[in-house]
């Protein structure tokens, strides 16, 4: 289209896609090679001399997929037979018709944003095709981790929702807001949890995470948050005299201490009756190292329960029942783990476009999410974030995210190149974050 500028792409030499693909993506396929290998006794254990057939012929796809990647091969179609391959597939003729050849639709020289997506499909391929081991989840361990070293932090938040919400019905509108803002804050810091920058290095959060909130405030590059607010307050206004409910949906990104901050944040809107329900939406498959699937999500609300702390444990029930009481529900689509952009959602994925527009907000959570919002596209750092959505907006929505990635929108003139010549990396880094807000009504 006239106007769009190109995508990030690992053919840029130095640039920070060129990077991810060329070290840190092989980094991640060998720690997964790794880790199946690891639990080889565990497989045979289970399976006897299946799981180890399993094991060896798991790993010897990745390595050959490790090597593609590496020679900057073509990226092949997919081979098993799950209901998304076929999207995948399509996804990969069109590209080699528009480039003309094969060999363009390599590794390094395919749009970023489609080749890391396509690992991370491979990988799971890799496990389809050898049952019995097809739903092992090798980036489970990682996750887990990352949670119990957060346990401190958990602990502090879960208390302080907890002092909240014993009063609650006390506050004033302010005061709401105040805690509001905290808390968006707190699950926007929680992004800074991935294990995919650091290539499964880390993902726990050792510091408090409230106490750290008036520091981080300046690395806040955009903060609509008065906006976010004003769209909670009249979606509330609305469904008074419609008689209706207010919804807020979250797009999650990150297992551990993120979706726990993801968790505190819809406690809250549902006990401040800021919202009345709260869609969260998850990945079907196991994702860019440490995203949330319904596993994860279970089991986090299951953790909590079982702490050995009295207001984390109570949270936990709380959590629980408002799954059961269908206040909160979980859940996932295709979509989440295909290559599209979101301004593809609406011809690609219908359903879930229009499901969205049921929302009266919707919280992308993440670097991901970002760059699919925005395309993942070299865009200039002044346009508008609603002209980088591309016509996507099936409902209000923000952006929660911590930059990961060398795209960033609808900064004022001036900011970026101030940013560039303090630090250089200021997009990649991890230290700033954004708070974007769009809605079409607003225009
Ligand atoms: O490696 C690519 C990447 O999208 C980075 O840009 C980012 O660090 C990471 O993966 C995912 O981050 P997030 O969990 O915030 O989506
Ligand atoms: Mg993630």
């Amino acid at each position: 289209v006239h106007g769009v500028p190109p995508s990030l792409s690992a053919k840029v030499v130095g640039s920070f896609a060129y990077l991810t693909v060329r070290d840190r993506l092989p980094t991640i396929l060998t720690k997964v090679i790794d880790t199946i290998h690891r639990n080889k006794n565990k497989f045979f254990e289970e399976y006897g001399e299946e799981g180890i057939q399993a094991e060896k012929q798991t790993i010897g796809l990745l390595s050959k997929m490790r090597n593609e990647l590496q020679t900057d091969k073509p990226v092949i179609p997919l081979t098993d037979s799950l209901q998304d391959a076929e999207c995948w597939n399509q996804y990969l003729q069109k590209h080699q018709k528009l480039h003309g050849d094969q060999e363009s639709v390599s590794w390094f020289k395919s749009p970023w944003l489609y080749v890391e997506c396509y690992m991370y499909r491979r990988i799971h391929e890799a496990l389809w095709l050898n049952p019995p081991i097809s739903d092992y989840d090798v980036f489970n361990e990682g996750k887990t981790q990352g949670f119990f070293e957060s346990q401190q932090a958990v602990m502090t938040i879960c208390t302080h929702l907890e002092g909240i919400n014993s009063n609650i019905e006390n506050l004033s509108k302010n005061q709401l807001f105040e805690h509001f803002n905290k808390l968006l804050q707190v699950s926007l810091w929680g992004n800074k949890c991935d294990l995919s920058i650091s290539a499964g290095q880390d993902n726990s959060q050792k510091t408090s995470p409230i106490d750290s909130l008036v520091s981080l405030q300046p690395l806040i590059l955009v903060n609509d948050s008065n906006a976010v607010w004003s769209t909670l307050i009249s979606a509330q206004t609305h469904a008074r005299s419609e008689k209706t409910t207010v919804r807020v949906d979250i797009v999650l990104d990150n297992a551990g201490f993120e979706l726990v901050t993801d968790l505190v944040l819809a406690d809250f809107l549902v006990s401040s009756g800021l919202a009345h329900e709260v869609h969260f939406h998850g990945k079907s498959i196991p994702w860019f190292v440490s995203d949330v699937t319904a596993h994860d999500f279970q089991w986090t609300i299951q953790q909590t329960m079982a702490a050995n702390h009295k207001c984390m444990s109570k949270i936990g029930y709380q959590w629980k029942s408002h799954l059961k009481d269908g206040v909160w529900s979980y859940h996932d689509h295709p979509f989440w783990t295909q290559p599209h952009e979101f301004c593809d959602m609406a011809a690609d994925a219908p359903d879930l476009y229009a499901n969205l527009q049921g929302a009266d907000l919707v919280l992308f959570k993440g670097d991901l999410n970002y760059r699919k919002l925005v395309g993942d596209r070299d865009w200039d750092h002044t346009v508008g974030f609603g002209t980088a959505l591309q016509g996507f907006g099936p409902a209000p929505l923000c952006s929660l995210r911590t930059l990961k990635a060398n795209v960033q929108v609808g900064l004022q003139p001036g900011q970026a190149e101030k940013l560039t010549s303090h630090e250089p990396d200021w997009m990649t880094c991890g230290k700033y974050a954004v708070i974007q807000f769009y809605s079409s009504k607003a225009e």
